[in-house]
């Protein structure tokens, strides 16, 4: 069976789960979405009242099950890939994201994921710590204005009431807390191929990276 890795790494709202989505579709890759899974242990921990900033808090990630198949996302059996789009997770999921434990188990599952196959994953830290070896490695980026106005079309189609300056404000305290913690923090890798989208349609972005994916492929053709 043929391997090919890509890793996807960029900032919130840069539009890497949406583009990684339809770019596995049409190639067959599979796509592992990380940050669905940081939500999924996020959901857990506030639903069972853990103190989010205690790492002595997290030995339930032991007898966690956590799957990420066709774009859903399992949590000991349940799917929960609606509930951990909601605000409450994505304001809390940062604190999550730096605790070790949680890097620790998320590592393990992500490089079990990537062992073999057309493999696409999508983080912040897949480039430069979890798969350095990747076979191609893309940062997507856009400005922070162009990321918070998608999130925020994003929040009214889900139904979500939320305001430009509100959005725009979580994205750059996310951006921040991700890019300044101890571990694996966001940035991007050296060999990786900055796309920057903040003037790209969606369509425009899917066919870039297919292009580049199919030029890393060297054959002309997925
Ligand atoms: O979709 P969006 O860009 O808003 O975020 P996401 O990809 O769902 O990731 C949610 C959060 O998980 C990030 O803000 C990070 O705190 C964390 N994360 C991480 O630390 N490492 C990863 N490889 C993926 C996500």
């Amino acid at each position: 069976m043929r391997n090919f890795v890509v890793a996807i790494d960029g900032p919130a709202g840069s539009g890497k789960s949406s583009i990684s989505t339809i770019v596995s579709q049409r190639t067959g890759f599979t796509h592992v979405d990380t940050g669905a899974m940081f939500r999924a242990v996020t959901l857990y921990a506030l639903e069972n009242n853990i103190k989010l900033d205690d790492e002595n808090a997290y030995g339930f990630l032991d007898d966690l099950k956590l799957i990420f198949k066709n774009d859903h996302t399992y949590l000991n059996g349940r799917d929960v890939s609606n509930e951990i789009r909601t605000d409450i997770i994505t304001n809390n999921v940062s604190t999550v994201a730096k605790i070790a434990r949680v890097r620790e188990k998320m590592i393990e599952y992500e490089r079990e994921s990537a062992k073999e196959g057309l493999i696409l994953m999508d983080g912040r830290d897949i480039g430069t710590v979890v798969l350095p070896n990747a076979d191609l490695k893309v940062f997507l980026t856009a400005s922070k204005e162009e990321r918070a106005k998608r999130r925020l079309k994003e929040n009214l189609e889900r139904g979500i009431e939320t305001t430009y300056e509100q959005v725009l404000e979580d994205i750059i305290a996310r951006d921040y807390k991700d890019s300044h913690r101890a571990i694996a923090p966001l940035r991007c890798p050296e060999d990786a191929i900055v796309l920057d989208t903040t003037d790209l349609t969606i369509e425009q972005v899917v066919e870039k990276l297919i292009e580049l994916i199919d030029r890393g492929m060297g054959n002309g053709r997925i």
